[in-house]
């Protein structure tokens, strides 16, 4: 983790004193997501399964001036959800904005070798997650008369080798529009940002591991490595810009949608892939 925050958000302080949740937020784009949007002015709620992580990155923010509190809860329940943002209402007393951002594919490999376990386990990490955090959100938001809900979207929905993944990131997209139908005239805006493949350098927890203490099983290296191969071969042919993006991209598009500036903007995505869409 460097000291500096993102430089291209100097200045901009378009979150200010907004209550911000962030899901994930212990490593990687959600880390990334909480950094841009306490450096825009918010006040953030790092919400995190896993404690080395989510305690790094409430020390990173509050090291560079960001008002921030850590919630430990397991996302794939909705009384998880409830207690995140129960733990948040205590907090700073209202919520403006909730980033959706736990998910990621455990697993790469043809549909027909995913088991019914395993599909149930996609889902509960890359779907349940982000549908508890809206259900769990929507009242708080509805009293307040007003509020932004960004989910995490993927390319996955037209890749390769990751089907109950992508499955999870299609109904995540259906989610963000309909949503964004139901709840507008409360003055709540859902979007939804789909990264494509993003370089994470400081992952603390593997996507294997299922929960604290247990880790899923992989394929044989070999055979997990071909896959990963054709599919990232796959992904770069659809390329504009040849290369992965970086979490502070991701944020960057994140903040956005956050902030006023996208005031008249709800029920859409932006695709921040380097034109792989
Ligand atoms: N990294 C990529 O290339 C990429 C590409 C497309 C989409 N995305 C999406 O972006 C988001 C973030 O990706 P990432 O690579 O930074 O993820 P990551 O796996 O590095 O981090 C996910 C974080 O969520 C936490 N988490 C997992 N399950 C949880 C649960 N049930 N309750 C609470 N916390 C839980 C983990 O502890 C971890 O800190 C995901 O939704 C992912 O699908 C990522």
């Amino acid at each position: 983790m460097t000291d500096e925050l993102d430089p291209r958000a100097a200045g901009a302080r378009r979150l200010q004193d907004k209550v911000c949740v962030v899901t994930g937020a212990g490593q990687g784009i959600g880390r990334a997501i909480a950094r841009r949007l306490g450096q825009e002015g918010g006040k953030i709620v790092v919400a995190d399964r896993v404690d080395e992580g989510a305690s790094q990155t409430v020390k990173d923010l509050r090291d560079n001036g960001v008002e921030a509190t850590k919630v430990l809860v397991d996302l794939s329940t909705l009384s998880g959800a409830q207690d995140m943002m129960a733990a948040a209402v205590e907090a700073y007393g209202r919520i403006d904005v909730l980033v959706n951002n736990v998910g990621g594919t455990i697993w790469m490999k043809p549909f027909h070798l995913y088991t019914e376990e395993e599909t149930q386990q996609e889902l509960e990490r890359s779907l349940l997650p982000t549908l508890w955090g809206c259900n769990a959100v929507l009242p708080i938001m509805m009293e307040q008369e007003g509020g932004c809900i960004i989910n995490l979207g993927s390319q996955s929905v037209r890749g390769l080798y990751r089907a109950p993944y992508a499955a999870s990131k299609g109904g995540i997209l259906a989610l963000g529009k309909v949503l964004a139908m139901e709840y507008g005239r409360y003055g709540i805006r859902v979007n939804t940002v789909s990264p494509g493949g993003t370089e994470i350098p400081d992952r603390v927890t593997s996507r294997l591991q299922i929960r604290e203490g247990v880790m899923a099983e992989d394929l044989e290296q070999e055979e997990g490595d071909e896959y990963r191969r054709e599919m990232g071969a796959n992904i770069r042919s659809q390329q504009s810009l040849q290369r992965r993006g970086t979490p502070e991209e991701q944020a960057a598009a994140v903040a956005f949608l956050a902030s006023d500036d996208a005031s008249f903007i709800t029920g859409d995505n932006i695709n921040c892939s380097g034109g792989q869409s």
